[in-house]
């Protein structure tokens, strides 16, 4: 089982709007979270800037979804680790599996944002995970430990000690069909012991495995008692603010 602190992250994806942007930081504000717990928020791009201002920053740690491979330039549209750096973002998400499927991102190019993001200073939410018809022919280890093998072949072990997993089974996210407890143990167990064999013992015991994927109010605190899951990335409850908070007091 995993030593770290519980550490809950919303991905609000590409949601919102100025006015709902207010009406969800005004909820976490009025939040009570009193587990003991590191909780981060990943708003679209634009709207940071007016959640840096707005959001008590003491419960909550902001992210960015994305960003760039390399040092910023001419890229258009991409955001570089130093702007995320410079604006004082201390969290990004990296391989979610939309822009794996959607964006064309391959394990190897998310292994050099990784990298990059790294050696920049920031913290990363590291996205694996199987689809269904990965899981339906027996492959979900064998999918996660490539996904893990590409970042781990770029990184050093000390690298690891500023990444989180979040497994996030492609089949559970945004469908409602969460992974049942014993389902997302068994995966984050191999994943610690993948940790253990191929990075350090020390990093597969201090690594904080989130599961991501349908979580909710009503499915957290059964997923939390696992030993192996350490938080959860949560998406579409994220933009709920009292489901959120909940979540965050599940661990
Ligand atoms: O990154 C979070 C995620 O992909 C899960 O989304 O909406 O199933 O909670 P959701």
């Amino acid at each position: 089982a995993g030593t770290g602190k519980f550490i809950v992250g919303g991905n609000w994806k590409c949601n919102g709007t100025a006015a709902s942007v207010k009406d969800l930081v005004k909820a976490l504000n009025a939040g009570k979270i009193d587990a003991d717990v590191d909780v981060y928020v990943a708003p679209p791009f634009v709207f940071i800037p007016r959640v840096q201002a707005e959001l008590n920053s003491e419960k909550y740690a902001i992210a960015a979804q994305n960003c760039w491979v390399s040092e910023g330039g001419a890229f258009t549209g991409e955001v570089s680790a130093e702007m995320l750096v410079d604006a004082n973002i201390p969290w990004v998400i990296l391989g979610h599996s939309e822009r794996r499927a959607l964006c064309g991102e391959t394990s190897e190019f998310v292994g050099e944002k990784v990298k990059y993001a790294l050696s920049k200073g920031l913290k990363v939410a590291l996205c694996i995970g199987e689809t269904l018809d990965q899981r339906e022919s027996g492959k979900t280890m064998d999918v996660c430990y490539a996904q893990l093998k590409a970042v781990n072949d770029v990184i050093t072990a000390a690298d690891w000690d500023n990444v989180v997993i979040a497994y996030e089974p492609v089949w559970a996210i945004g469908t409602g069909k969460v992974a049942t407890p014993d389902q997302a143990q068994d995966v984050h167990a191999g994943i610690r012991k993948w940790c253990a064999s191929n990075i350090s013992p020390e990093v597969a015991s201090k690594i904080r495995i989130q599961y991501g994927g349908s979580v909710n109010a009503s499915n957290c605190d059964e997923l939390a008692t696992k030993e192996d899951i350490d938080g959860f990335l949560v998406g579409g409850a994220s933009l709920i603010g009292d489901a959120f908070v909940t979540i965050c007091n599940s661990a």
